[in-house]
């Protein structure tokens, strides 16, 4: 199958704009499955919650869902897309999920990063991985790339590629996806963004761009620049992912040792 992202500029508030750059970038190529970047539409820094609560949205109903939802029908494709969604008092920090049918579902970030805690609740929807019949998928959201079980609670539920908007501020997650691909025999998709948000003087912040995919072997198929918006599609061999045997005598699930690993 083909799977791709677009790695975007997006304009603090500027909502309509970024959804038609988005759009726009997605058109120059096809492909099945596209990752955006976390809070896509909205950009990253908000100055409080109120600010926060009018640029979110509910899911699915929200305007950039209802446009996605469109474009996903028209293109017969599934998107993966950040938004900050709002449901009653809450706003979270959330990708949505989109088919050619209509919206499939929501993750909410579960490890809020930094002064997102001012903004955000931490999510607490289950990890779940979707199967869209050409291949299984499971989502995280950016600093969810820190805390391991994260990609390990998707992969373990059959996930075949970790679809991960992020907005990246830190200079390891590229590599580190890379662990978290042989670590699990997954394929990520790493959608970010480019571009300074300096609406907080004392915390500006340059997102690092370096979107990439991996495969389950650890090869980057492509990893985009550090500074340019982008649009990369690459061809995924589901069946590699399936495949959870790294040599004749090791299996990386079957071999697990979870009469020792204390995880709580
Ligand atoms: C991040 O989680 N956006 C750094």
């Amino acid at each position: 199958m083909k799977a791709g992202f677009i790695q975007t500029y997006p304009e603090f508030g500027e909502v309509q704009s970024n959804l038609k750059r988005a759009s726009a970038l997605m058109e120059k190529k096809s492909a099945e499955l596209w990752v955006l970047p976390e809070l896509f539409s909205t950009g990253y820094q908000f100055h409080n919650i109120d600010e926060a609560r009018n640029l979110a949205e509910s899911i699915p109903d929200g305007p950039v869902c209802r446009a996605l939802i469109d474009w996903a029908g028209l293109h017969k494709t599934h998107i993966i897309a950040g938004l900050a969604e709002i449901d009653g008092e809450s706003i979270y920090n959330s990708a949505v999920f989109i088919g050619p049918d209509g919206y499939i579902g929501t993750y909410r970030k579960a490890h809020i990063f930094d002064s997102e805690r001012a903004v955000f609740e931490a999510g607490e929807l289950p990890l779940k991985v979707y199967d869209i019949g050409t291949a299984r998928v499971g989502i995280m959201i950016c600093f969810d790339w820190r805390f391991p079980e994260t990609a390990r609670s998707l992969a373990l539920q059959g996930a075949d590629i970790i679809a991960h908007p992020s907005n990246l501020v830190l200079p390891h997650c590229p590599q580190a996806m890379i662990t978290r691909c042989l670590e699990n025999r997954v394929y990520a998709i790493t959608a970010d963004r480019v571009g300074v948000e300096d609406r907080d003087l004392d915390n500006p912040l340059k997102f690092i761009g370096q979107s990439q995919i991996v495969d389950p072997d650890g090869n980057i198929l492509y990893r985009a620049s550090e500074d340019s918006e982008e649009v990369c599609v690459v061809e995924i061999d589901i069946e590699k992912a399936r495949n959870k045997k790294i040599n004749c005598e090791n299996d990386l699930f079957s071999d697990r040792r979870v009469d020792l690993y204390k995880l709580q």
